[in-house]
């Protein structure tokens, strides 16, 4: 499974890179907004700043909502960096922009999915990626975990080659559901990459190691 990180804050992005196992970036206009990066040229800069980072995989999204300004923007963002993912929302012109830019060779990023229909039509389309916001199914009273193995399920009877990416992570439990699903992908924030590593008894186990070892020290 691939570990991206859900954010657009370069700290973040530096650390989870410095870890090893990151694999990706996604961002949207909120976390470009939560870091205060606005204006066309700023944000061009942090996405060539984040691409300085990562090995590959930054999803930058459009802001256009037609089909030919969202083809603009995309072939803007595409050609900033090889490692741009272009992200797209998941409606009637989004799936009109997915095909357009697959067929120019760019890698798409179809986002905002909340049902296994918009996820059959990503792929239609041709996307690279396809962004189910599982937490946000949890918080209307739904559960995401199951669209996820469903869309797995899905994309698996036809042999469909787009990557499925669980979005709107919101902690560990999440990232686990998603990998016992089959997700190939999980973007998720740095609190919830980082809670991975953690567990009291870890701790504890570490601390009586290491008193064990200064004990045995002083006796010689
Ligand atoms: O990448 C977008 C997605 O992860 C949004 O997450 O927490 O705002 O629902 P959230």
């Amino acid at each position: 499974m691939k570990f991206f990180i859900d954010t657009a804050n370069l700290t973040e992005i530096k650390e989870a890179q410095d870890l090893g196992v990151l694999d990706g970036v996604t961002t949207n206009p909120s976390l470009m907004a939560k870091e205060g990066i606005t204006g066309e040229q700023n944000i061009i800069d942090h996405y060539k700043k984040i691409c300085q980072v990562v090995d590959d995989n930054v999803s930058a999204e459009v802001i256009s909502v037609d089909f030919k300004g969202m083809i603009e923007e995309g072939l803007k963002l595409a050609a900033l960096d090889k490692k741009i993912v272009v992200k797209v929302p998941l409606i009637k012109e989004g799936i009109k922009a997915t095909k357009y830019l697959t067929e120019k060779g760019i890698r798409v990023n179809c986002t905002l999915v909340f049902t296994a229909g918009q996820a059959l039509l990503a792929a239609k389309a041709g996307a690279y990626l396809v962004s189910p916001f599982i937490g946000r199914l949890d918080d209307a009273g739904h559960n995401g975990a199951d669209l996820i193995k469903q869309i797995v399920q899905i994309y698996r009877n036809y042999n469909y080659k787009t990557w499925v990416l669980a979005a709107s992570i919101r902690h560990v439990p999440h990232i686990i559901q998603c990998a016992e699903a089959g997700s190939d992908v999980i973007t998720a924030p740095f609190k919830a990459l980082m809670g991975l590593l953690q567990h009291p008894l870890t701790d504890k186990g570490l601390a009586q190691f290491l008193a064990d070892h200064e004990k045995v020290k002083q006796k010689f």
